[in-house]
């Protein structure tokens, strides 16, 4: 039995506008989705909070567990030219899915890191990044690379989709962060999909928006490397403002937000594709901020984390 590891996401900055080669900045954190392979006598067999799941075949349509059958059937051209063997998958996560902490490819890297120990592939944390990525873009439609890539190396991680480059923002190891989960209405796809529409539509204003995005991405790397708090937060309020703008946000996240801010809150904002999952927060949140964010959200209030650190080691695999 083979065990990967492999760290949620946060999304600090330029969420959506990075699909669009503009500037991202994300953070692997201190909360893991713990992948278990092992080999059986035959089928496929995939359990999670998702349920339980039996194929008989890698290439059956309509599965439940997208992209671990995605990660096997990649795994499977890419790497063996041959289908990988029947095996039993476990998947543990400490948030639910489609919460906005990219649980979808931190699943996509731990079962492609777990695949290449199980067969000795030996592939290198770039190659399981890139078929991370590939996984994403498949289920998905659209996808950047920033998800699978922070996930898989670790640390704060700049996103530059021009150069083709992501770097690891060494200088900064620490950062105060609390996250509010929300229950999301629509998923990543149908999100990233809303703004390719108004995309399409409003071409002109929306790419005003999104350089305006990139400026704050560029902006929020110099105040954390100078530990400027006070300018971190001002550029995530901002930088949530113009998500909403894009449609991906919604009344009770909009109206939280703006009561966060008035409470006191250094910074806040939408973390990830939109619509609820993360709020990411500034600074521990204080008992008071906690009780606004379950007023505001009602049944569409999750769960609260005070204490989020970065990881900086990314995916780990075990025998
Ligand atoms: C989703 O976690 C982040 C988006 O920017 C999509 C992507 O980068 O693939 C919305």
């Amino acid at each position: 039995m083979v065990t990967a590891r492999a760290p949620l996401v946060v999304k600090l900055f330029g969420e959506h506008a990075v699909v669009y080669g503009y500037h991202a900045i994300a953070g692997a954190i201190n909360l893991k989705i713990i992948a278990r392979v092992e080999l059986q006598s035959q089928g496929y067999l995939i359990e999670s909070n998702l349920g339980v799941e039996r194929l008989e075949s890698l290439w059956t349509e309509k599965v439940k567990h997208k992209y671990v059958v995605k990660a096997l059937q990649v795994f499977s051209q890419d790497v063996l030219g041959r289908d990988v063997d029947p095996v039993k998958i476990t998947i543990r996560s400490p948030a639910p899915p489609s919460c906005g902490l990219a649980t979808s490819a931190a699943v996509s890297v731990a079962v492609i890191s777990a695949l290449s120990k199980l067969y000795n592939a030996g592939l290198s944390k770039t190659e399981i990044a890139r078929m991370g990525h590939k996984v994403e873009t498949l289920v998905q439609g659209r996808a950047s690379p920033m998800d699978t890539y922070t996930s898989t190396l670790g640390g704060l991680v700049l996103v530059c989709p021009q150069e083709n480059r992501l770097v690891k923002i060494q200088d900064v190891e620490r950062l105060d962060l609390s996250i509010v989960l929300a229950r999301r209405a629509r998923s990543t796809r149908e999100l990233v999909h809303t703004v390719y529409r108004i995309y399409s539509r409003y071409r002109e204003i929306v790419e005003k928006i999104f350089i305006l995005i990139d400026t704050i991405c560029l902006e929020a790397l110099e105040a954390l490397r100078r530990r400027d708090t006070e300018k971190l937060g001002m550029l995530m309020y901002t930088n949530h403002m113009l998500l909403s703008s894009l449609g991906v946000s919604n009344a009770l996240i909009d109206y939280l937000i703006s009561c966060l801010r008035e409470r006191g809150a250094r910074g806040a904002k939408l973390s990830g594709a939109g619509d609820g999952g993360t709020i990411v927060v500034l600074g521990r949140l204080t008992r008071e901020i906690e009780q606004t964010a379950r007023e505001v959200l009602r049944e569409r209030y999750v769960s609260a984390m005070r204490h989020i650190d970065v990881d900086n080691q990314g995916v780990e695999v075990r025998d």
